[in-house]
């Protein structure tokens, strides 16, 4: 494959770096058309990536939150998400991540997600193995959840879902941040709202190279080419150990049309 996962992840640590030192707990937000927040650092750092990326992949498309898309019919097409968690990031919380993935003729190849504030880098290429830095990681195995087993969920989900989860939930605050957990096995699963298609590309090559699978609440999930163009997911998902995925989901249920 053409793509130097070293390369990306050497990019992942230092906009994590940029993020960190220059504008973490020193940047207001502003607020997009669609109420969500934007800052100063969002924009630079996504301009940085595709900085990088045009100049070591000149013919590679790429989509990004806060850009225009460019090239998503080229065979490799990149997923930028500058700062997932935005909200954390503003709030001076520690969960937020830059994700980077990259789709090959569709399929999603490569994902690097670095939480800058814990140093942490997760990465996988497809057909490998999933790794938290320099360790391999895998999911957890289905088991019946005890008392300090936990799933992650999405910070609005109380308003249209109840959920009955033996154990405990946790909002992480990035989606990104979520499937590192899973992959890690820490989370036993996690619940992901309708989510844009960088807050997931690179977190999904991670869990499933770590033996996770991603599973629709609702309906079935289209391919990627699809994806790339509806940019928002059509349902919910459940990511986890494959025979996880269906109990979480049967603890879940709509209470909002
Ligand atoms: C958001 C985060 C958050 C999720 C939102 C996403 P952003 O990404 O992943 O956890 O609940 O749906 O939009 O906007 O901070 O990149
Ligand atoms: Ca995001
Ligand atoms: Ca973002």
């Amino acid at each position: 494959m053409e793509i130097d996962v070293a390369l990306v992840r050497a990019w992942a640590q230092r906009a994590g770096d940029m993020l960190l030192r220059s504008y973490f707990n020193q940047v207001s937000p502003e607020r997009k058309l669609d109420r969500s927040l934007v800052t100063a650092a969002d924009r630079a750092i996504e301009d940085w990536l595709r900085d990088q990326i045009v100049a070591y992949y000149p013919h590679h498309g790429i989509i990004g939150e806060e850009r225009e898309s460019v090239g998503l019919d080229r065979e490799y097409v990149w997923v930028i998400d500058p700062i997932d968690g935005t909200s954390s990031f503003v709030s001076g919380l520690p969960m937020w991540a830059v994700s980077i993935g990259v789709l090959r003729h569709g399929q999603p190849v490569v994902g690097v997600i670095v939480l800058p504030v814990l140093g942490d880098c997760y990465w996988a290429v497809v057909g490998g193995q999933a790794f938290w830095n320099d360790t391999p990681i895998q999911v957890a195995p289905p088991q019946p959840p005890g008392p300090n087993d936990w799933i992650a969920i999405p910070s609005t989900f109380h308003r249209a879902y109840t959920i009955h989860y033996p154990g405990k939930v946790r909002v992480l605050g990035s989606v990104a941040a979520d499937c590192c957990y899973v992959a890690r096995g820490q989370a036993k699963a996690a619940i992901i709202g309708r989510a844009k298609v960088w807050d997931v590309a690179a977190g999904w090559v991670i869990v499933q190279a770590a033996g996770g699978v991603v599973c629709p609440l609702e309906g079935e999930l289209p391919d990627w080419l699809t994806l790339l163009q509806m940019v928002r997911l059509p349902t919910a998902v459940v990511i986890g150990h494959p025979h996880q995925v269906s109990q979480v989901c049967a603890w879940v249920k709509r209470i909002v049309p």
